[in-house]
């Protein structure tokens, strides 16, 4: 089993282990003395993973309930968050229990900010079982639901107890789950290191498996670092939105139905490269996303996109922030107006 360490104002250990669902009961023992744990995952995860892990915590001494809801970006809402608030009642579950997000990046957010809420705060744990969500969206605290004005407009800083990443689970993925993750994957490459970068454009889609875990590491350990610098968002942790304003506004456009968040990620890094970095630096970007089918522009309107992209979190007032890669491997934060912002992309 590989740990990392995250140091922030709730330090906690990323668990990275083949099969380590089947032992989750026993790690989350060791960081609380709960009674009863709750399980809140999607239909899917439900029915491949849900045993297993009730199986665990049982052996563990915990008294497990499920809520499960429908998988997909259309339940992490309102109306999803005030059943799952609901069922924690109905469940007695108290201060000192535990809850549990089984599944990908919706059911991490919406279960954070489940946790943050409810009794204004209890602890969670993420065993997170996609790409995506274990190399992103579990580690670092950010919870959130989606509202009719954006994605992940209301949310709070939480913290996990623990995360528990089995790699195994990555396995039973489409091959576009797959690759929604490694969108974000070719992103930390992108941000912070060149041989990341280079280990991900040697293989595919096809071949990745082989070094999954070595990636899965590097990237969470990335993740670690930029996080404990910038836990509350503040500057450094920009460099994590590499891709994401017209990513996000590329979604938006889509109404979050036919594109995904590692579609729209690998588009916006693509965008932005080629406005403004070396042919060779976008060359070897597109290349590298083409190996995992993921796109690499959009033909959607550049005059389509921007009202989308002045919704965007990192907005400031009448201004905002893009990342931009001149280098494979760093990153630099850029503040603009948002007039500058549109004219230099619609030029
Ligand atoms: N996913 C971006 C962040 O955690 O800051």
């Amino acid at each position: 089993m590989k740990t990392i360490h995250v140091n922030t104002s709730h330090p906690y250990n990323v668990l990275i282990e083949r099969n380590s669902l089947e032992s989750c009961g026993g790690y989350i023992r060791s960081i609380t003395q709960a009674s009863r744990a709750a399980i809140i995952t999607d239909d899917i995860v439900c029915r491949l993973y849900a045993q297993t892990v009730v199986d665990s915590l049982s052996a563990s001494g915990f008294d497990c309930c499920i809520f499960t809801f429908p998988h997909g970006e259309q339940s992490k809402n309102l109306t999803v968050f005030g059943q799952i608030l609901d069922f924690l009642c109905e469940n007695n579950i108290t201060r000192s229990d535990i809850i549990i997000a089984l599944g990908g990046g919706v059911v991490g957010d919406i279960t954070g900010f489940s946790a943050a809420s409810y009794l204004r705060g209890v602890d969670f744990v993420q065993i997170p079982t996609t790409l995506l969500a274990q190399i992103d969206s579990s580690v670092g605290g950010k919870t959130a639901i989606d509202i009719k004005g954006g994605k992940n407009l209301v949310g709070a800083f939480k913290q996990p107890a623990m995360v528990i990443c089995d790699s195994n689970t990555l396995i039973t993925l489409s091959p576009e789950i797959l690759s929604d993750g490694m969108a974000e994957a070719v992103k930390y490459g992108m941000i912070r290191d060149e041989k990341l970068f280079e280990l991900i454009e040697n293989h595919n889609l096809d071949t990745i498996h082989e070094v999954m875990d070595e990636m899965i590491y590097t990237c969470i350990d990335i993740k670690r670092d930029v996080v404990e610098h910038d836990e509350f968002d503040r500057g450094e942790r920009m460099i994590l939105n590499f891709g994401h304003t017209l990513g996000h506004a590329i979604e938006g456009w889509y109404k979050y139905t036919d594109f995904t968040h590692g579609m729209g990620v690998a588009a916006g890094m693509c965008l932005i490269t080629d406005k403004l970095c070396d042919s060779e630096i976008s060359g070897r970007l597109k290349a590298c996303l083409k190996n995992y089918s993921l796109p690499t522009g959009t033909d959607i309107p550049m005059s389509e996109l921007l009202p989308f992209c002045s919704k965007d979190k990192k907005r400031e007032s009448d201004s905002l922030s893009y990342i931009v890669c001149r280098t494979i491997g760093k990153a630099e934060i850029v503040r603009v107006t948002v007039e500058e912002f549109n004219k230099f992309m619609e030029d």
